[in-house]
C-alpha cells in the first residue's frame, strides 16, 4: 500500500500493535482515526498525537459497529484504509468442556468483528480511487497454539476470509493485505518482557516496511517459519511447537 496520503481507521488502537501502527501512520502525515472501548485511552492516545481522532467502538457488538461506521464516514469522507486489528486472546483447554461464553466472545471479536466492520464500510471503500483493507491475523493462524485453541481457530478463519475477500475484490479499487504477527510484547497475553516476544517498536518498523510494498502478506522475517506452509509435515510442526511451549510455558 501507499504509506502516505490516506485516511485510516484502525480498530483496537488504544494499545499495543494498533496504537503502534496508528502512531507510525500519523507520523507519516496520514489522517488517522483510532477505535476501542476504553475512552480514557482513546483520549490519551489522541492527546499525545495532535490531529488524530478517536471513536468508541465495541467490535463484538453489531450495533456499535454500525454506529461507528456511520459516524466515521460522515466525518471522514476520504476514508480509504481500514485496519482490522482489535482482538482478544484468552487461554482455553480444548481437551475438556469449553467455556461457551468465552468461545463466543473470541469469535465475535476476532472473526465476526472484522467481517462486520468491513461489511459496514465496504461500499464506501469501493467508491474511493484507492483503498486498502488490512486484516491482522497471527502466525497462530498457521501453527496453532494448543492452549489458545479457539483464538488460533479464529485467526485461521480470518486468514481464510481474507483470501476470499481479496479474490472477490480483485476488480475493484480495494486491495487486501494481511499482517500475521509473531509473539509481540503487548498486553494481549500479559506484557512480561519475555525474551521470546518481539519488541513492539521493531515489529511496527518491520511491518510498516512490509505494508509499504504490494505484498499480500506483510510478514516480519521472524514469523516466516511458523507462517510457511508445513504441508504434509504440519502435524509434526504443530506437535513440536506445542511440546516446546508445554515445556517452556508462556507466563499468564
Ligand atoms: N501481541 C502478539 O503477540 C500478537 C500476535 C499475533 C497477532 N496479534 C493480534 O494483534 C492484534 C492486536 O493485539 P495486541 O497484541 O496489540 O494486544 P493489545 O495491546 O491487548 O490490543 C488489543 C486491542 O484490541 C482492542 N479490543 C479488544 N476487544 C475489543 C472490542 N470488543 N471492541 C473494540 N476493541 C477491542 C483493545 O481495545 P479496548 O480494550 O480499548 O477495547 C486493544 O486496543 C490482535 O488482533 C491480536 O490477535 C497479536
Amino acid at each position: 500500500m501507499q504509506l502516505t496520503g490516506n485516511t485510516i481507521f484502525i480498530t483496537g488502537a488504544t494499545s499495543g500493535i494498533g496504537r503502534g501502527l496508528a502512531e507510525a501512520f500519523h507520523k507519516l502525515g496520514n489522517k488517522v482515526i483510532i477505535a476501542g472501548r476504553r475512552k480514557a485511552l482513546l483520549d490519551q492516545v489522541t492527546a499525545a498525537n495532535p490531529g488524530m481522532t478517536g471513536i468508541e467502538l465495541d467490535i463484538a457488538d453489531p450495533a456499535s459497529i454500525q454506529a461507528a461506521a456511520e459516524r466515521l464516514v460522515a466525518g471522514n469522507p476520504t476514508l480509504n484504509v481500514l485496519i482490522n486489528n482489535a482482538g482478544i486472546m484468552p487461554f482455553d483447554d480444548a481437551s475438556g468442556p469449553m467455556d461457551d461464553v468465552q468461545a463466543q466472545s473470541i469469535i465475535a471479536t476476532n472473526l465476526l468483528g472484522p467481517i462486520r466492520m468491513t461489511s459496514a464500510l465496504i461500499e464506501h471503500l469501493k467508491a474511493q480511487p484507492r483503498s486498502v483493507i488490512v486484516n491482522n491475523t497471527s502466525v497462530l493462524a498457521y501453527t496453532p497454539l494448543a492452549n489458545t485453541a479457539v483464538y488460533s481457530a479464529s485467526k485461521a478463519a480470518l486468514h481464510s476470509y481474507t483470501l476470499s475477500q481479496r479474490f472477490m475484490l480483485r476488480n475493484t479499487s480495494v486491495a487486501v493485505q494481511e499482517i500475521a504477527p509473531p509473539w509481540v510484547n503487548t498486553d494481549l497475553i500479559k506484557k512480561g518482557d519475555d525474551p521470546r516476544a518481539m519488541p513492539l517498536d521493531a515489529f511496527i518498523e518491520q511491518t510498516m516496511a512490509a505494508l509499504g510494498t504490494d505484498a499480500e502478506e506483510a510478514i516480519v522475517e521472524s514469523a516466516r517459519p511458523m507462517r510457511d506452509n508445513a504441508g504434509p509435515k504440519e502435524h509434526a510442526l504443530v506437535m513440536g511447537f506445542n511440546s516446546y511451549i508445554a515445556e517452556n510455558p508462556i507466563p499468564v
